[in-house]
């Protein structure tokens, strides 16, 4: 048995974690939280005003933030954001792939969903996560540490009407994170997925009826409404040290609404 060093939970100190879109919604909690355990936070976001605003109250805060515009669909954009955060950094620990389309998204049969529709969902979601992972390898490969923390969908395992390309991209990034983590390992480098259940953000979303957050609330072991900051722990704990043996995971963090 090696010597125990004290492990300091969440050890975030000066790490850069890269958010993708994390202008809003359950990013912007994450970029906040993370700002407030120590690390530098790079907001990776499509909508500059928004990235820029998120970065402006980290720093009232005391904090470090870069906002980067990028489009987690577009491999140049990625390009681009990775080389502007390893010239100013040198470094990239943790990335959070939490860009996503969901927000804005209408609720019908999938017979009804236009292809150009589900074919921007999975480029969105899916090969965005993938384009975003491998372009931060070099860096984190160097370092022989790194986290990837894939956002998921507590949906996945429910299996809701409605979303079908959102879900099918959801169910992609589960398969995702065990395969990359079998691939990067032994590079010193985790990845987990986290499977939020239905979280409400100051996005007001049509698709979620009272009566329908009601139902939600009503299935958890936890019987209150979920809010972003309820996934900050998980997301801590899958950046921090602690974690280091704990990769190719889906970690539900819905208050018990499912269990994998
Ligand atoms: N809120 C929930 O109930 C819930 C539940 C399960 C999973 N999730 C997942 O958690 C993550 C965050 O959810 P949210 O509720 O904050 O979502 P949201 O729709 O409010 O925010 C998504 C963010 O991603 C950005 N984005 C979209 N496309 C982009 C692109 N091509 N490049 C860069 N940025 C882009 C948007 O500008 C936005 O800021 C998503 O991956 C979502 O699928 C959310």
């Amino acid at each position: 048995m090696s010597d125990l060093q004290p492990i300091v939970f969440p050890s975030l100190k000066e790490r850069v974690v890269i958010i993708t879109g994390a202008g809003q919604g359950i990013g912007r909690v994450f970029a906040k939280g993370f700002a407030l355990a120590g690390a530098r936070i790079v907001i990776a976001e499509r909508n500059m005003p928004k990235a820029t605003d998120v970065a402006a109250e980290i720093m009232q805060a005391g904090g470090e933030a870069l906002a980067i515009e990028t489009d987690v669909a577009d491999p140049a954009s990625i390009e681009r954001m990775v080389q502007a955060v390893g010239d100013t950094y040198g470094r990239i620990d943790v990335l959070i792939n939490n860009a996503a389309i969901f927000s804005t998204l209408a609720m019908r049969p999938f017979e009804q969903i236009p292809l150009a529709e589900w074919e921007e969902v999975l480029r969105v979601n899916v090969t965005g996560v993938m384009l975003c992972s491998r372009a931060v390898l070099p860096l984190m490969r160097k370092a022989k540490w790194g986290r990837i923390i894939n956002m998921s969908s507590g949906a996945v395992p429910l299996g809701r009407p409605g979303y079908l390309h959102y879900i099918t991209s959801k169910s992609a990034l589960i398969g995702m994170s065990r395969s990359m983590a079998r691939e990067l390992g032994a590079d010193g480098i985790t990845v987990n997925a986290i499977l939020p259940g239905a979280t409400f953000t100051e996005i007001e979303r049509k698709t979620v009826t009272p009566e329908q957050k009601a139902r939600i609330v009503a299935m958890q072991c936890v019987p209150r409404a979920e809010a972003p900051d309820d996934l900050l722990g998980t997301a801590l704990f899958l950046a921090s040290e602690g974690s280091a043996f704990v990769t190719g995971q889906v970690i539900n963090a819905d208050g018990g609404a499912t269990h994998t």
